[in-house]
């Protein structure tokens, strides 16, 4: 009673927790399933096999549960069956071959479900198959109905029928029984059988009962007749015949004869065929012919060969020789090496050559480029045409004359390329450079695209000259030889010489010549002073002078010389050094002994006066440079009047003064009053410690030009 009461609540507490209604839903659990086999798993054909599916399950109280057992076989369902008992049986009932397999079973109660083991049956043994005919006396080609017949066995089953141990017909039946119609072929006895294969695993049965059945042989052989004869000879007419001779008037309306030479029927009727030919041809109508007569599935044939011997053999045409240059000879010949005697002789062949497709009637030629082409030639006997097979003949093209040519400017010295080209030849083309007749080098251009290159180099202009080309393709006779090799060399320059006064005045002109003892004119000269450019001049000598006016300071110079050659040359730096110019020279001196002269005048002068003067006397006085402006005056008195030039600043001022000039001027200052009445020409010049100034000195016969200038530098150039 505990036991019930402890039961319950628990049943009550399992009810509420899983919210349900305790009289729907079964409490159990499923311990396991089992699958047996009886009586074994292994089993002759015919045994009664029992499979069993047994579930053990735990249930709480005695509701009725349901059982849903599947059996499956192959993992295929076979069959289910739902019971309230925990076991369900299924019977293979009688086993056959085709239930081997893998069978298990599940069973399955509300949502929970159990798969049992696999057991492998394997049921040995096929029933063997029955054949029965409907006849056993039949004619050839007419359908017999076949039964053959494993009436035990089930599956898929494929059926095999033989006659004589000949395979006849094959079909494959869900059933275990097939209807066929066979045709048998060939009349006498012969001996039926089938079996069958089980199409899950290829298992054959065993062969059927043997039915004999006699066939009744169906008279349409046909037979093949040829004339003259099997073996004739080109020319001679053919003909073949099929015949079926004695034909049951039943069946002739069925009947059909074709005559076949391979896949061509050349001939058919309803009871003979038969073909022919005045001429036959060896190549086309030897051969196998076959003679077939043919009944609904019934065929019965007969063949033979026909050999028909060349009457003469096809034609070989020959060129020779086989490569042939313009003006060159070749023949052309054509004959057949073997001609049937019995029938022709051999000048019964009349031969012709052709020359695309166009009679040619010459035989030998003196090649031209025009008789290229393709040749064939043709012999005919007895109004058979044999043609030969065809020759592509390319006549040769001699060599032309060679090209010669350099690419670009040839500079002496440095290596350079000669090509070498005909324009006309056939390939290979051999070419080879000459130097004074000397072969220099061989090329040979096997394409239009190949060009003949030697890399050579000179040392002297003339050396251009002697080279030449030859070519040839066709051996020493068709040499040609080129024209000499015309081209512009240019000879690269040597050092340029700077030649150059190397000392002279200040402001004279400078000649700075520039030459090259060799190299190819036009030359480009350029000058530069202290390493800047001066002059640049393109010439066509070897030598030019460039004039540097009013030099004034000591510089470097040097010059460059560069020609088509394109290599610069440098000529070695130069200094010139510039010295004082020759009238400040003779100035300087001039007013040295001037002063010298003047002061002795003065002291004559102080003591007796003595006043004759001529109208034109040179009075100058110097006065020493000042400090602040380092002038010199220098006065010239003319007769009409007295030009000065003032330079002072950037300005120039030219003055016509009168005599009655302002004498306070202490630059002007004369001591002798007495010349008052007369024009002075006065120039100021500014004189420097190291004169620069480049001024050219211009001296008239009777005046002294001179410019006063400031201190100001020296024009660079003029
Ligand atoms: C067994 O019962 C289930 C559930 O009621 C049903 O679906 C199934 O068809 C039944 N099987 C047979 C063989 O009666
Ligand atoms: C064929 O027949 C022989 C006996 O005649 C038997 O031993 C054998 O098992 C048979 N084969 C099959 C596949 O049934
Ligand atoms: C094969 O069997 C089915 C029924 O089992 C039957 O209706 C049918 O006629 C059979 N076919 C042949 C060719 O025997
Ligand atoms: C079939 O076989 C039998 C016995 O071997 C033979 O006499 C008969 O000529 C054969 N039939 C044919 C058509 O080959
Ligand atoms: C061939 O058959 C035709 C009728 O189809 C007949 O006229 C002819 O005589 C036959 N030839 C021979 C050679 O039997
Ligand atoms: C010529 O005839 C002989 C003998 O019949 C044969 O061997 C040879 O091949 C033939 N030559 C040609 C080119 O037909
Ligand atoms: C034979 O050559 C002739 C002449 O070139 C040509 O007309 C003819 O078509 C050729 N026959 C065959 C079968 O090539
Ligand atoms: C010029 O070149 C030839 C070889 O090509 C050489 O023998 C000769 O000495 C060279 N002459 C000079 C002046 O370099
Ligand atoms: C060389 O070529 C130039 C022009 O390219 C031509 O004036 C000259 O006559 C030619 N000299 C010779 C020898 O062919
Ligand atoms: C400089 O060269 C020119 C000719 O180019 C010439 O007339 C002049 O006398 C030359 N002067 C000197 C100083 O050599």
């Amino acid at each position: 009673m505990g036991l019930s009461l402890r039961h319950l609540l628990l049943s009550a507490f399992f009810f509420i927790c899983a919210g349900q209604d305790p009289g729907s839903a079964a409490v159990f659990t499923i311990n396991s399933i089992k699958l047996e086999v009886h009586p074994a798993t292994e089993v002759e054909s015919g045994t009664r096999v029992t499979l069993k599916c047994e579930v053990d399950v735990s249930q709480e109280g005695s509701q009725l549960l349901t059982y849903q057992f599947s059996f499956f076989k192959d993992l295929d369902l076979l069959h289910s069956q739902n019971t309230t008992v925990p076991h369900v049986t299924h019977q293979l009932e009688p086993a056959r071959a085709a239930h081997s397999g893998e069978y298990c079973c599940s069973m399955k109660i509300q949502s929970k479900k159990k798969i049992s083991n696999t057991k492998i049956v394997t049921v040995s043994g096929l029933q063997t198959p029955v054949l029965t005919l409907e006849e056993k006396n039949v004619v050839e080609g007419e359908a017999l109905m076949a039964t053959c017949s494993a009436a035990e066995e089930s599956g898929k089953l494929c059926f095999t029928f033989y006659a004589n141990s000949t395979e006849v017909k094959r079909q494959c039946s869900s059933n275990n029984s097939v209807q066929v119609q066979l045709t048998l072929e060939g009349a006498g006895t012969q001996y039926l059988l089938c079996n069958f294969q089980l199409y899950l695993t290829r298992m054959r049965s065993n062969n059927s009962n043997t039915v004999k059945v006699l066939v009744k042989e169906l008279p349409i052989a046909p037979t093949i007749s040829i004339y003259p004869s099997k073996s004739i000879i080109e020319g001679d007419w053919l003909k073949v015949q099929c015949d079926v001779i004695q034909v049951p008037l039943s069946l002739l309306s069925k009947l059909n004869v074709f005559l076949n030479k391979g896949n061509t029927i050349l001939s058919s009727g309803p009871r003979n065929a038969s073909w022919e030919t005045e001429k036959a041809l060896a190549a086309k109508h030897s051969g196998n012919y076959m003679c077939k007569s043919e009944m609904d599935n019934l065929q019965k044939s007969i063949s033979a060969l026909v050999d028909v011997a060349e009457l003469f053999s096809q034609p070989i045409l020959t060129v020779n020789p086989p490569e042939v240059f313009e003006g060159e000879q070749f023949t052309l010949a054509c004959e057949s090496a073997n001609v049937s005697t019995e029938r022709i002789k051999k000048s019964d062949i009349k031969y012709n050559i052709y020359k695309d497709n166009e009679i040619f009637s010459h035989s030998t030629v003196v090649a031209k480029l025009s008789d290229s082409g393709n040749y064939a030639c043709q012999g005919v006997a007895k109004t058979i045409p044999k043609n030969s097979s065809t020759i592509a003949l390319k006549v040769k093209e001699l060599v032309s004359s060679p090209l010669i040519m350099v690419q670009g400017a040839v500079v002496l010295d440095t290596p350079f390329t000669i090509f070498c080209r005909s324009e006309k030849g056939s390939f290979p083309i051999s070419y080879t450079l000459l130097k004074r007749r000397q072969p220099k080098g061989i090329y040979t251009a096997r394409s239009p695209g190949e060009q003949a290159a030697f890399r050579v180099s000179i040392n002297t202009t003339q050396e251009i000259t002697e080279f030449t080309c030859e070519a040839e393709n066709n051996g020493h006779q068709s040499k040609k030889l080129g024209l000499t090799l015309n081209a512009t060399v240019i000879e690269p320059l040597s050092t340029p010489e700077l030649y150059a006064a190397p000392e002279l005045e200040e402001g004279s002109e400078l000649n700075l010549s520039c030459s090259v003892k060799k190299g190819s004119l036009p030359i480009t000269f350029t000058w530069y002073r202290d390493d800047t450019l001066l002059y640049s001049q393109h010439t066509d000598q070897r030598m030019k002078i460039y004039t540097v006016k009013d030099v004034t300071e000591d510089s470097s110079y040097y010059c460059e010389a560069v020609n088509l050659a394109n290599e610069r040359m440098q000529s070695k730096p130069q200094t010139v050094r510039v010295t004082f110019s020759k009238w400040k020279k003779v100035l300087i001196g001039t007013f040295v002994l001037l002063a010298v002269v003047a002061i002795i005048a003065g002291v004559l002068l102080c003591r007796p006066k003595q006043g004759k003067k001529s109208a034109k006397e040179l009075s100058t006085k110097a006065t020493s440079p000042k400090p602040e402006s380092d002038s010199v005056v220098v006065s010239v008195v003319h007769g009409g009047g007295s030009y000065s030039q003032v330079s002072g600043d950037d300005t120039k001022k030219t003055v016509w003064s009168e005599s009655t000039s302002d004498s306070s001027s202490e630059d002007q200052s004369s001591e002798d009053n007495a010349d008052k009445a007369d024009l002075e020409y006065a120039e100021h010049v500014q004189l420097q410690p190291m004169a620069s100034s480049e001024a050219p000195p211009k001296k008239g016969t009777d005046t002294v030009y001179s410019e006063v200038q400031n201190s100001a530098k020296g024009q660079s150039e003029s």
